[in-house]
């Protein structure tokens, strides 16, 4: 199972990687948004500086045109960037035409704002490498965002799609847990998210016994 983190501020994602915990990253223009980044220049460096904190590994850059030319001529500049760049597209028809033609180029796509398995299952149709489906954003309005994974892994499964499931809107350590059950490829959230899967009381606990025993009969 593969940890991408969201986020666009890149001491989250230098910190995420020096832990070994970053297998890629995504964004999104909100995120991007809320660094400060705009403009075509800014935003065109900032997703280089992205990719080469990580490497080689995947960093989904979202397409901000919805029109299918506009979707292409950036998603073409995007994928020009680096390597690691993999185009984030919206899940809608200009989109799903969009994903068709990067995937006959060789360009990696992410299917982005999934929130049903007929979408999915479009988005697999279509040659996406990764799909995008909103747990939290499902969670939200009272319906069951982990049930969709399920769904969609069933599916994926029973046609032996190759597109990823990248599960997304990841919001707390259970949630990468339950995808981690159902099977999803990757999930992706903020460090905020990751990071406590690391705790548990008895391990302190543990841990803190273990090193008193060790002082005690080291002073004997
Ligand atoms: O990857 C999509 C993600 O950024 C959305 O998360 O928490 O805004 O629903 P959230």
């Amino acid at each position: 199972m593969k940890f991408f983190i969201d986020t666009a501020n890149l001491q989250e994602i230098e910190e995420g990687f020096q832990m070994g915990l970053v297998d890629g990253v995504t964004t999104n223009p909100s995120l991007m948004a809320k660094e400060g980044v705009s403009g075509t220049d800014k935003v065109k460096a900032h997703y280089k500086a992205i990719c080469e904190i990580v490497g080689g590994l995947d960093v989904s850059a979202e397409v901000i045109a919805t029109d299918y030319q506009g979707m292409i001529q950036e998603g073409e500049e995007l994928a020009k960037l680096h390597a690691g760049i993999v185009v984030k597209v919206p899940m809608i028809a200009a989109g799903l035409k969009a994903i068709r033609y990067f995937s006959s180029k060789g360009i990696r796509t992410n299917c982005t704002l999934v929130f049903s398995v007929g979408q999915a299952l479009l988005a697999a149709k279509a040659g996406a490498t990764y799909v995008s489906p909103f747990v939290g954003r499902l969670d939200d309005i009272s319906s069951d965002g982990m049930q969709l994974i399920a769904d969609i892994r069933l599916v994926y499964d029973n046609y032996g799609f190759t597109t990823q499931i990248l599960a997304a809107s990841v919001r707390h350590p259970m949630h990468i847990v339950d995808c981690a059950k159902i099977g999803a490829d990757v999930i992706t959230a903020p460090l905020s998210a990751i990071k406590p899967l690391l705790n548990h009381p008895l391990t302190d606990a543990g841990l803190a016994k273990f090193l008193s025993d060790h002082k005690k009969a080291s002073s004997n």
